[in-house]
């Protein structure tokens, strides 16, 4: 069970004082957006390259963004440990894939709520990690879908049919409330933004979430 804050919700002034404080978390999720494939706009690859260089722990790039196809690579080539792409925004997601895995980075997709995942269960093995987005991609802060789990669970039962040892992320709208229903359905990797930078204590935050989801993960 791993846990990965949004960078999202700190402080922007601020990075490294806030990247370090969730220093004891699995993964750094990094939310770039460009302003088309969702409505907000963050940074783009020579911010993410900078945070892939001062982070204690692997960066994790969430691409909402138009052309995945020309700019994921990248991502992997500037330090990211694993890249994120949307199915939707891509022409050839499992060709992407294998590019990203060949320039030295986790590969994986995202599906947005609406988005079936029947396309990325037919190439499940050109991925590291599967991201079913619990929220509508584009804005920290909203309240979990609890009809993904569904999806989840299709995803997680794909992936033990075939023998993959797959992640399986989710995205939005996870907190002590939300996450144990997500990890029994079968996420392993948790994002969650305003949940920890929120809470009075971060770190105290990623490790009770851990421990949430490991419990409802044994059940
Ligand atoms: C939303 C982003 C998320 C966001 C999650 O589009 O992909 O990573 O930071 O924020 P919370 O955990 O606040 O829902
Ligand atoms: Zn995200």
């Amino acid at each position: 069970m791993q846990i990965a804050p949004s960078i999202l919700s700190a402080d922007f002034v601020n990075f490294q004082r806030d990247i370090e404080r969730v220093a004891n978390a699995d993964l750094l999720h990094v939310d770039v957006m460009d302003a088309h494939f969702v409505p907000n706009l963050t940074w783009g690859l020579p911010v993410t390259e900078r945070i892939c260089e001062i982070s204690p722990i692997p960066v994790d790039a969430h691409l909402m963004i138009d052309d995945p196809d020309a700019w994921a690579v990248r991502y992997a080539e500037a330090g990211c440990a694993s890249v994120t792409f949307h199915a939707e925004a891509s022409s050839d997601p499992a060709g992407l894939a294998g590019r990203i895995r060949a320039a030295g980075a986790r590969s994986a997709v995202a599906v947005k709520p609406g988005t079936a995942p029947d396309e990325v269960i037919a190439h499940l093995d050109a991925y590291d990690m599967v991201l079913v987005m619990t929220v509508e991609p584009g804005f920290g802060g909203q309240s979990f879908m609890p009809d993904m789990t569904d999806k989840v669970r299709r995803v997680r039962e794909a992936a033990l049919a075939r023998g993959i040892d797959l992640d399986i992320q989710v995205d939005g709208g996870i907190a002590r409330d939300t996450i144990p229903a997500a990890a029994s359905a079968g996420a392993n990797v948790f994002v969650a933004g305003s949940a920890v930078y929120g809470a009075p204590d971060p770190a105290a935050e990623i490790d009770a979430l851990r421990e949430l989801a490991r419990e409802a993960g044994r059940a």
